[in-house]
Formats: structure tokens, sequence, C-alpha cells
């Protein structure tokens, strides 16, 4: 059906009447100069990708984006709208993509508006693949140090209440590209591993009180129905408040991609662990030690050893406009940007237009949300002279997301997770703004 209704549509009556059709208009936003004239200048996304892995994934996308673009009426007063559909899809100018590699997509950050992620653009990361699940033949298991093991249809768990909450998810490889050098173009490939929904499910600690927890039940495994069978532990005392079993996200039942039919949802704890396609959990006295925590994320430190289970997400921000790849206009300028953390509330974010010499505090946008990301806003006026911007986070605890020479004295640089450094981005004196380490 989607197909169908990409198609462009016939040429309409007023080219019989001569009109030439014009040109389509400039999608909004900064980037404006990626496009030449009626579709996405496949030259400029490629030069602005060079440096992406998922080069072949944007590419194969231009086409059928390149084939939405409809012809438009001179006066759209004078001509008859489209009928209702049965499911919206956004203007056929909007352009904004995920990055796509194999294994994981990458949220266009800086082409978005306040805090919750179109579904359709919210980051994936995927250890085999997207599975195929029925949801009518989708079960979740619970058993381990349980009072009895239960197995639960999709519809036997949307009968318990119903909890909805907005959240942010973070790869704890997002921004892993910044130990060494600058190493992504545009904040979507530096920071695009995070993406914010508003989550719907049953509490985790409602369905675990109907099993019933043993005193001795200290951890969780929570393994996923995909080809890769994607299993965390998962300590128990710090989730039991908070962890959801999602069905549904926005508003609808889950992307595939999100987990489609049920995912767990812990609030500020690293992606990885939110377990998509959940179809087990197993209550445990230790942690089940899965290859997921001991080959894979942990945080190799200087002297040798390992950090393992580092579950939350530090405090963390960045402006996503202006940002790399951008351009900036000489004179008003309204700095935006994203700040998050896994600890709680985000209480203040300071920007700094001079490098860091001096900073300012920034409006926070309402909501302000725990575990959520919150928008950031500060009025500048950019005098044409090269500069470096930067924002800086404080969450509810007072901590404050550190500077790269503090986050590297403090880990060194072979963590690959958990980076969360002040990101800055230079403004040259012909506007480009390129990412650096200073
Ligand atoms: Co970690």
């Amino acid at each position: 059906m989607a197909d169908k209704e990409r198609r462009p549509r016939e040429r309409p009556r007023r080219e019989a009447a001569g009109g030439t059709p014009p040109e389509a208009p400039e999608p909004p936003g900064n980037r404006a100069d990626q496009f030449r004239g009626r579709a996405l200048s496949r030259r400029a996304l490629l030069a602005g990708t060079a440096s992406f892995a998922g080069l072949t994934a944007a590419e194969a996308l231009l086409a059928p984006l390149q084939a939405q673009l409809p012809s438009v009426p001179e006066d759209p007063t004078r001509v008859p709208g489209t009928a209702p559909s049965p499911y919206g899809t956004r203007a056929a100018f909007e352009q904004a993509i995920r990055l796509a590699t194999a294994s994981h997509s990458l949220t266009p950050l800086e082409s978005l508006h306040g805090i919750v992620t179109p579904s359709s653009l919210h980051f994936e990361r995927h250890h085999n693949g997207v599975p195929l699940i029925d949801p009518a033949r989708h079960r979740l298991l619970i058993h381990g140090l349980v009072g009895r093991s239960m197995i639960f249809t999709l519809d036997e768990l949307k009968r318990f209440p119903s909890v909805s909450r907005l959240a942010f998810i973070e790869c704890s490889g997002n921004t892993a590209g910044e130990w060494h050098e600058p190493g992504g173009r545009t904040v979507q490939q530096t920071h695009g591993l995070l993406s914010t929904s508003e989550w719907t499910g049953v509490a985790l600690a409602t369905v675990l009180r109907e099993a019933g927890i043993k005193p001795e039940a200290t951890w969780m495994l929570a393994e996923g129905s995909d080809a890769a069978a994607m299993t965390r532990s998962i300590p128990l005392a710090p989730v039991l408040d908070e962890a959801l079993l999602c069905y549904a996200q926005n508003g609808e039942a889950l992307r595939p991609e999100q987990g489609y039919p049920l995912r767990l949802l812990l609030p500020g704890w690293e992606g990885n662990a939110n377990i998509k396609w959940l179809r087990r959990l197993k209550l445990g006295p230790a942690p089940f030690m899965t290859r997921e925590e001991t080959s894979h994320y942990t945080d190799l430190m200087p002297d040798g050893t390992a950090r393992q289970f580092t579950l939350v997400m530090d405090a963390k921000s960045v402006i996503t406009n202006p940002s790399g790849g951008q351009r900036v206009r000489r004179g008003f300028v309204e700095i935006r940007g994203l700040a998050w953390s896994g600890r709680g509330r985000v209480t203040r974010v300071e920007v700094s237009t001079d490098a860091g010499r001096t900073w300012q505090q920034a409006s926070l946008q309402d909501p302000v949300l725990p575990k959520c990301a919150t928008s950031f806003r500060l009025p500048w006026r950019w005098d044409g002279r090269e500069t470096v911007l930067q924002s800086r986070c404080t969450d509810e605890t007072g901590y404050v997301q550190p500077g790269r020479e503090a986050l590297v004295a403090a880990r060194g640089v072979n963590s690959v997770y958990h980076y969360h450094a002040i990101q800055s981005w230079k403004v040259s004196p012909d506007g480009t703004v390129e990412n650096v380490h200073v």
C-alpha cells in the first residue's frame, strides 16, 4: 500500500491549462544547501556522508525519495486536495532519513523538533537483524527464582494496568567515534544513536508480582527472540520501580525494529539492555554472564581492567543547531540542542559560544522529565568571527557532563562505550560548522 501511495500522482489538469510545473519549494531548515532544484542532490548527500559507513544504504534510499516528489499546483486553493488516507505519511518534501548500515541506523537529530523522535526515525541497533514475529504466537516466559513459572500472551499482558512514560534510549556506543579524533561530520553521525519516545506497557513489577519474586532473586536475565537471542543480565532492585514491558511506542504498536511485539524498557539504561522482541525473563541470584556482558559492553580502562555492567547512561548534551555540516548566517541565531541523563532530570544546560571560556545558562523547554531528552535553547548573535560552540549538562544528582580531557583522563581512550564528553562545533568565518576537539 505504501508503494502505491508514494507513486507520483499523474500530471494534473493545470499542465493542460498551459502552466509550467513550478519548482518544489526548498525544504525548511539548514539543509537547503543540500538541495538542487526539485530533488536532493545525490552528489551533495554522498559528499556529506563520505566518511560514514552507511553510504550504500543512504544511496539506496535516494531513488524512492526523488520519485516521491509530486508536482505542485500554482495555487492550492484552486485545486481540490487529496482524500483522507488510511495510514498517513509525511509531506513528500520532507527528506530527513536515518543513515543505515547493516547493524544500526542513526536518527537525524539536526532535522527534528521537540523531544519526541518520530517512530520511523528512531535509531536502530540490531545484533542479527529484525525478526518477523506473529504477535498471536508470541509468548513471554517468566521463570527461575519465582513462586511459579508463568507464560503470558500479549493479550494477557495488555490486561494488566497500562503505564505510559516518555524516555530516551541511547546506545552505549553513541558517540563512540569521538574517543580519538573527531569522527562524525554531522550530529546525526556523532550522536544519532539517541532517540526519545512515549512508551506504553505494563510495569515489570506488576507482572513479576504475579509470578512471585523469591527473596534470593537479585538479577534478571532478559532474552530476545531475534536471531542473536540478545540476552542481558539486569540487577533487579534498581529497575523494579521503573521498568516496563512495552507493547506500544508513540501511541501505536511498537515498530518491528523497536522490538515488536514486546520489549523491555529500562529508562536511563544503555540501549542494548532494553531487550527487544522480549520472550524470556529468568530471575536468579547473580548475573548470568552472557556474551554481551563479557566480550561486549564492557569498558576497557587504561590499567587493563574493564568496567562491567556500566548500564546507566551518564549526563550528556549536544547542540543540534547549528551543528556539523550546517552553515550559520550572521546575526541572530537560536542555538538549540538536547540534553539527557540516565540518572534523572536535567537541571541545567550551559552553552559556550567562545570555546568554553564563558558559559551562559540555556532555557529548558517544558516538559523536563526524568530520563528523557530535554530541549534547550539560547539566543546568540554571530558576528562572523571563528568560534567554537559547546553545551554542558548538569543532572539532578549534581553530575556535570565532563569535557574531553577530563573524560579521557578518567577512562583513557579504549572504552568504546559511554563517551559522553562535551561536543565542540567550530564555526568558521564562512559560516561552515565542523566537528572539532578542543
Ligand atoms: Co555499558
